[in-house]
């Protein structure tokens, strides 16, 4: 999937074809379309709407905002194909209903409340550019970014952890897991969900496990699904202890030294026959192959972090390195740009 400038009629088409169009004066524009979801989500327009407000004039009143000011972000936001409009009034698309309303189950409003810190990061891309040195995201946020980037990435478990809990393998019989930075631990709670004899340990940074405790909470998984605080990089990860090892959107964060270091840890701390899972967006093989979401992410980690995408050749080359059993590549997405390395620690004969 791409993000860029559309053509709304066939006209517009052949005139973007013919390669007269200057096409960055208009996607120049392109933060005013965040700005504007953000705007509506935090002020609570998606709500108000849902519940009956369909006039801009109700909008604002329900909202408490200012109604001609509201009625033009309504308008950008019906040609955005957030809402739709007829005969004076507004009504939300589909998606906007399933993922971005306060109390609906599996919403993504806490994902889309993140988006200004990380447009913080984001702003910071030039520097980067410049001296090649990367932000230190995780040992520089404050604690109100702290617990915004927790309540983001609880956000974003709900539309993936339905899949991963079906695609993660588990070894027949686990009783163990350990889930490295996984802060809000809901990938977890959907293995445990459907693993019934599995319990996890959710292990990450002590600022993380802070804001993630509440989220886990709201759970209900008791010791089931316990948080650890810590550094997987540093602490004892135990000699044989977990039968599934997991580290979900975190390898992006570390050098292929530091990586091979995790790797070994978590290779000592499985027991024979136990599986290390890494899931990770993947690094696409060259410019213009894997599509534009993996070339986003790629220089999008690699700003906030130290590295950027890895490649599951990568992966399984620290597999090995740490003396596992590398098994399969589970690609996850159509297109192979997000997917689970898996291997197993080989038992002794
Ligand atoms: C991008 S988030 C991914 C969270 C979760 N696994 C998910 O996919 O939703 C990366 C997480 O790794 C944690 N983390 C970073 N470095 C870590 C370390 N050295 N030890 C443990 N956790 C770490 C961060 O605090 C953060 O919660």
């Amino acid at each position: 999937m791409r993000v860029g400038l559309m053509a709304e009629n066939p006209l517009e088409s052949a005139v973007l074809a013919s390669g007269i169009v200057p096409i960055a004066m208009l996607e120049g524009y392109a933060p005013v379309y965040s700005r504007a979801v953000l705007t509506a989500t935090r002020l609570g327009i998606f709500d108000v709407i849902s519940e009956g407000a369909g006039s801009a004039k109700a909008v604002a009143e329900a909202c408490g905002t200012n109604e001609r000011a509201t009625e033009k972000l309504l308008n950008l936001l019906v040609t955005m194909r957030y809402l739709r409009y007829r005969d004076g009034i507004y009504r939300l698309a589909p998606h906007v209903r399933r993922w971005l309303l306060a109390d609906t189950p599996g919403s993504i409003r806490d994902l889309i409340l993140m988006k200004e810190l990380e447009w913080s990061w984001i702003d910071q891309m030039e520097s980067f550019v410049r001296d090649g040195r990367p932000l230190d995201v995780h040992g520089s946020m404050s604690t109100e970014d702290w617990r915004a980037y927790q309540r983001g990435m609880r956000a974003q478990a709900n539309p993936l952890a339905g899949l991963l809990a079906r695609r993660v393998p588990v070894p027949a019989g686990a009783r163990e897991m350990l889930d490295i930075g996984g802060s809000h631990g809901y990938f977890s709670v959907a293995l445990c969900r459907r693993h019934p004899g599995l319990r996890a340990t959710v292990l990450d940074l002590p600022p993380a496990v802070e804001h993630a405790a509440p989220l886990l909470e709201r759970e209900g998984m008791g010791d089931r699904v316990v948080l650890r605080a810590g550094d997987a990089l540093a602490d004892d990860l135990g000699d044989r202890v977990y039968d599934l090892i997991m580290a979900f959107s975190l390898v992006h964060h570390f050098d292929d030294a530091t990586n091979r270091l995790l790797v070994r840890r978590s290779a000592r701390a499985l027991r024979p026959g136990g599986y290390l899972v890494i899931g990770d967006a993947l690094r696409p093989r060259s410019p213009g192959k894997g599509g534009q979401q993996g070339a986003f992410f790629d220089l999008y980690f690699a700003l906030t972090s130290e590295s950027g995408l890895w490649s599951f050749d990568e992966m399984r080359s620290w597999q090995v390195d740490a003396g596992l059993s590398p098994l399969k590549s589970i690609s996850l997405v159509p297109g192979g740009g997000f997917g689970l390395q898996v291997a197993e620690r080989v038992a002794p004969d």
